[in-house]
């Protein structure tokens, strides 16, 4: 099926996508929660150009992201972020085949903010718009500087999302599982509050744990059906244990390490079932959470069992444009349907 765009003045027909063997560039913005982002990627896969102007340093403060606050600060940054992924791009916007944005799921305000801006600009060159999933768009991050394709199984790791994915193609996927209350960043970021981490708390309690003792203490592992999650019950297990010791002696990074343990140990192992089950042997990691490193650490020695393994470069795993841009690229067809909806996410707070 052709992905049919048309552009908002002219009506002219636009297809997008791989079908299409004609170079297409693709400027997105992505403004979903607490980084302001704008990319140009050319044909899905080569980055021109990626900029993300990061808000953690204001709402660090709070300990979590403020959405009225990380809404106008979007608003305050977003004009300067577009320029500058155009000029480190090189091109004119005369040369771009389509514009996009996230629309979905993600702050309200906060999406408004970028989703209209690649609105105006497909208004004002005259070229097709395209609303993007950024759950999507995380998936897709693993095809940015790389040539890795469909079939695989992909653990969706976020800060608001986990999710097991079965690709098929890149316009074909079913969900196999999810969590069924916290997602693992929310976990990683709830546990880390507990140990007085500072914000953004996945990333310190990585750190943390690296220097603990992972079998010190054994959490428990959720007892959910085969593809589905549940993290509340360790985050409960982990607020207990550090009840047992007062507040100066807390076993900090005994605590991280063992956390860290079973979320890895539940991810894979489920993983594995997921692939065992669909008779593949080829696995992505996405979603912010894949920037940790036991969790790579984990999943990439399955290489060592004739796994391919494969996992976007950091600074693609965490929020930014350009995976936007290659899920425009590759599936604009899933999201033809979603590029209205606006969805509402849990604040950490
Ligand atoms: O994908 P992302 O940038 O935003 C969402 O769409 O949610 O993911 C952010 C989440 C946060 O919860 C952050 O703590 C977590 O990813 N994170 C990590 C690591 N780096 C980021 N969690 C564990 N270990 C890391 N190294
Ligand atoms: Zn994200």
């Amino acid at each position: 099926m052709k992905n049919l765009f048309k552009t908002p003045i002219s009506g002219k027909i636009v297809e997008i996508g791989p079908e299409n063997k004609e170079d297409q560039i693709i400027f997105a913005t992505e403004t979903s929660c607490d980084e302001t982002a704008a990319a140009v990627v050319l044909n899905g896969r080569t980055v021109l150009s990626n900029i993300v102007a990061s808000q953690i340093d204001i709402h660090k403060k709070y300990g979590g992201v403020i959405p009225e606050i990380a809404a106008r600060q979007h608003l305050e940054t977003i004009n300067l972020v577009i320029e500058e992924a155009k000029e480190k791009a090189g091109i004119k916007m005369q040369d771009i085949t389509a514009f996009a944005g996230t629309a979905g799921p993600g702050l309200v305000g906060a999406l408004l903010v970028g989703l209209n801006a690649a609105k105006s600009l497909s208004l004002v060159y005259d070229k097709p718009f395209i609303g993007v999933n950024h759950l999507n768009a995380h998936v897709c991050a693993n095809y940015l500087e790389s040539d890795f394709e469909p079939p695989f199984i992909c653990l969706l790791i976020s800060g608001g999302h986990t999710q097991l994915i079965r690709i098929n193609s890149y316009s074909d996927q079913e969900i196999l599982g999810e969590t069924l209350d916290d997602a693992v960043g929310e976990a990683y970021d709830k546990v880390a509050r507990l140990l007085d981490l500072p914000y953004p708390g996945g990333p310190c309690l990585d750190k943390l744990a690296r220097e603990g003792d992972k079998n010190r203490f054994k959490f428990p592992e959720a007892n959910v059906t085969d593809f589905d999650f549940s993290f509340s019950g360790l985050k409960t297990a982990v607020l207990r244990t550090c009840k047992d010791f007062s507040a100066d002696d807390i076993p900090k990074a005994d605590i991280a390490a063992s956390f860290q343990e079973v979320v890895s140990e539940t991810l894979l192992k489920k993983a594995l079932k997921a692939a065992e089950n669909g008779n593949i042997k080829k696995f992505a990691l996405a979603g912010g959470v894949a920037a940790n490193s036991e969790i790579r650490r984990k999943f990439f020695l399955q290489q060592d069992k004739g796994f391919i393994v494969h996992a976007p470069e950091f600074k693609f795993c965490t929020d930014n444009a350009a995976m936007i841009a290659s899920a425009a690229y590759f599936n604009s067809n899933v999201m033809k349907e979603l590029d209205t909806e606006v969805f509402s996410r849990k604040s950490p707070l």
